[in-house]
């Protein structure tokens, strides 16, 4: 039994990281969402071996953890690709657009939100507000923000992002 947690500790850098996190909390089953979004921050995403043991460490059921990571859009669940871009669908955005830009978005790089482009280039996840509501449409790519996105801005931004 040791010599498995040790093969899957091996495998996944994310069960050390989540068993590592969980106790700088304390294991305190309140902290799950703090714990999560570290885990994200550090690795990445939020590893599906990382689950049942935070559910472990944090004396939770599998079913409450899974249940906490499936609600909130934020966590991602694999790994994402070189570049983010996180494309704001909220009510500002929406009504300078935003939802013609996704489509748009979606029809360029041909993968949906949420999604991560086949050359591993470009990953494009949804958020609400970016804070840059004065200048809607708005999108981050990476850590930057990018306000006024039409279609075309973004096929120049996508472009050198894959280049
Ligand atoms: S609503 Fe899009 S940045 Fe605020």
């Amino acid at each position: 039994m040791a010599e498995k947690h040790t093969l899957l500790n091996a495998l996944s850098p994310g069960v050390t990281a989540a068993k590592e996190i969980a106790l700088r909390y304390g294991n305190k089953p309140d902290a799950l969402l703090e714990i999560l979004h570290d885990l994200q921050h550090e690795v990445g995403h939020v590893p599906d071996a990382a689950l049942p043991v935070l559910a472990k460490q944090l004396n939770l059921s599998r079913a409450e953890v899974h249940g906490v990571v499936t609600f909130y859009h934020d966590f991602r669940r694999k790994p994402a690709g070189r570049h983010v871009i996180k494309v704001c669908r909220a009510e500002a955005c929406q009504s300078m657009g935003a939802n013609a830009l996704v489509a748009a978005i979606e029809k360029s790089l041909k993968i949906k939100l949420g999604q991560t482009t086949s050359d591993g280039a470009i990953t494009v996840e949804a958020v609400y507000c970016l804070g840059n509501c004065a200048l809607s449409p708005a999108i981050m790519v990476d850590e930057k923000l990018v306000g006024r996105v039409d279609a075309r801005k973004f096929k120049t931004i996508a472009a050198e992002l894959s280049a």
